[in-house]
């Protein structure tokens, strides 16, 4: 009966995957604050992606750990960047069988840590970075991304980014916009997964929103949508259902959330503990990202989900 009544179903169709892959390592690397994630090679990549796709799983979304940076995050639009490549061995191996997305920013490749490139006075340039990530869109449709994902959180980012995938022939290449992205203090995890440090102590406050607001947050989803979003994010999730339920009832595109790094080392490190059950904990915070009006979770917990549905560990 309380199946048969249950208002929401996490399905293991609206999990989205986020992989790391690194430049020059010949084994996966662990990644101690995230447990059960690794650092990719381009060829355990390749195994994994194929391994989730036969579990049913539909999207994954790609981050890069390049071996070198520099001011710029070059490594973002280079041809032979790490995501670039390993976009490529996908495309080739799995066809369209699995939706590849690629997070589109530049911290990962900067060697300051920042989502974008700096002025003079050690400021993140708005409008000087909207070119590098219209470079980095275009190259990584050109290697195979059916989806782009800007999280920098720059004024104008999917405007600038609609254009240059238009311009360039990619037309159907779709945007998933970090639309309302907090600055919160759980990414740490991430962080240590993409070896990311901001320069001097820094922070994202002056990119990424205040977590005491909610209205803003509708403001930056409608200039998303306003600008050719496709998919619109609210990252993280958990502390911000409201902003999902407000986004949900407001937008005619579906909605995504991100149950991000720190959400999920939490229930680890409780669960190793012993003062949770972890599984069930994860179960029934997935589920109520859908239940707040997500269409869509991205989780590091996509493969033990799309696991435990297939050995009917859970019914989900
Ligand atoms: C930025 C980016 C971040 C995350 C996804 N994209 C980190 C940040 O904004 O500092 C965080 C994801 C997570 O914590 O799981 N490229």
């Amino acid at each position: 009966m309380r199946d048969l009544v249950a208002e929401h179903h996490l399905r293991v169709d609206d999990l989205i995957a986020p992989l790391f892959v690194r430049e020059g390592i010949a084994e996966p690397q662990p990644i101690d604050s995230l447990p059960g994630v690794v650092q990719h090679t381009r060829d355990s990549l390749r195994a994994e992606v194929v391994s989730l796709a036969g579990l049913g799983v539909r999207g994954v979304i790609l981050f890069g750990v390049p071996a070198y940076k520099d001011a710029i995050g070059s490594g973002a639009f280079d041809p032979d960047g790490i995501v670039q490549l390993a976009l490529g061995d996908l495309r080739s191996e799995v066809g369209d069988d699995v939706v590849l997305m690629a997070d589109l920013c530049v911290d990962e490749y900067t060697d300051h840590g920042h989502c974008g490139v700096l002025d003079d006075h050690g400021v993140v340039d708005n409008d000087a970075t909207l070119e590098i990530y219209a470079r980095a869109a275009v190259a990584q449709a050109a290697a195979g991304a059916q989806v782009v994902a800007p999280s920098g959180m720059m004024d104008g980012q999917v405007a600038a980014i609609r254009t240059a995938l238009d311009a360039a022939g990619f037309d159907d290449t779709a945007i998933m916009a970090y639309a309302a992205k907090y600055a919160s203090a759980l990414y740490g995890p991430f962080r240590d997964a993409v070896d990311v440090s901001i320069v001097g102590g820094g922070d994202r406050k002056g990119y990424q929103q205040d977590w005491r607001n909610a209205r803003e947050a509708q403001r930056e989803i409608d200039l998303d949508v306003a600008e050719g979003a496709d998919i619109v994010m609210v990252k993280p999730a958990l502390a911000y259902l409201d902003v999902i339920a407000a986004a949900a009832d407001r937008v005619d595109v579906p909605v995504a959330a991100y149950h991000v790094s720190g959400e999920y080392a939490m229930i680890h490190a409780a669960a190793d503990r012993g003062w949770i059950d972890g599984d069930a904990v994860a179960l029934e915070h997935l589920t109520a990202i859908k239940r707040a009006g997500a269409d869509i979770v991205l989780t590091y917990f996509t493969r033990w989900l799309a696991e435990s549905a297939a050995s009917g560990d859970i019914d989900l």
